[in-house]
């Protein structure tokens, strides 16, 4: 915690301790970024930091439920102390997908509230705290990693779908606002991703089904509708959001990038 940032350009990341963000803190900080990530397992994040600090980054880490606004405002306070006030990238990826299939009716509004905290209200108290501070200095990128399903709906997944959705019109509503302050602010949709989460849940679909692993992602690929025939990779996430924070960002704000393999066609 005492480590300073050391006059590296600064990263906040939410959803660091699993999956995607993972790899997006990996790539930060091999891109000499210093990088605060934030999440809800200690025991993962004290990992992730000390593999960055090792391979030369300062990390920090933020321990918070970002459904809990004033552990989320406290974690940001944290952070802008230990940045000295410097905010360069902010990737918003802690995500939950809710409800899996119920319809609507099935489920409560308890249950709707927690996937609409986590996926939309935690990215709006980030830049509540965090995009001033960027207008302020004339610079800065915001990336938010929505969901493919936050380009079309899905039955069963009214909950994550609206909060996907509602992500977008916050994301074009922040590029509006900051763009004349040189603050870019996009949102990269993914489709599934090979992360432990979803490999866990391909093999149990092929342990239900009595099936092979390679058949069950077969079947549920075809289930997608993915063009190209296969789910993303976490590299494939964390090359857009290296794009739109590198120099070919510079120009592209309130912008979608969708990363499904073509599902959403
Ligand atoms: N994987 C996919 O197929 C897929 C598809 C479309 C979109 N996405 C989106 O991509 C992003 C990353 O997903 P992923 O699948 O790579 O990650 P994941 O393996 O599902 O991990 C989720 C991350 O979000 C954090 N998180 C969730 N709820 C949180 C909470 N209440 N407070 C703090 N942190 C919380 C988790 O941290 P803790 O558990 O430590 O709190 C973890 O770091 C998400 O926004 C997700 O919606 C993923």
């Amino acid at each position: 915690m005492s480590e300073t940032t050391a006059g590296c350009p600064v990263a906040f990341l939410t959803g660091a301790s699993a999956g995607t963000g993972t790899e997006i803190a990996r790539a930060l900080a091999a891109e000499g970024y210093a990088v605060a990530v934030l999440g809800r397992r200690r025991d993962a994040l004290d990992a992730l930091a000390a593999e960055l600090r090792e391979g030369g980054a300062p990390a920090l880490v933020l321990e918070a439920d970002v459904r809990d606004a004033v552990a989320l405002e406290n974690a940001l306070d944290a952070f802008l102390g230990w940045s000295g006030g410097r905010v360069d990238v902010v990737v918003n990826a802690a995500g939950t997908t809710g409800p899996l299939s119920p319809p609507i009716g099935g489920f409560d509004v308890v249950a709707f509230d927690d996937v609409i905290a986590t996926n939309l209200r935690a990215p709006f108290i980030v830049l509540s705290r965090l995009l001033p501070v960027m207008r302020a200095a004339r610079s800065g990128r915001i990336v938010n990693i929505g969901g493919n399903h936050g380009m079309r709906g899905r039955a069963g997944r009214s909950s994550y779908s609206a909060s996907k959705w509602g992500l977008r019109g916050l994301t074009r509503s922040a590029a509006l606002e900051a763009g004349p302050d040189n603050v870019t602010v996009n949102y990269v949709a993914p489709g599934p991703v090979a992360v432990p989460r979803m490999k866990a849940a391909w093999r149990a679909n092929a342990d239900r089904d009595g099936i092979g692993e390679e058949e069950a992602l077969a079947r549920y690929v075809a289930n997608m509708g993915i063009p190209l025939g296969r789910p993303s990779e976490p590299a494939d996430v964390v090359a857009q959001v290296m794009f739109l924070i590198g120099p070919g960002g510079r120009n592209i704000t309130g912008q979608e990038i969708v990363v499904d393999g073509g599902a959403t066609l």
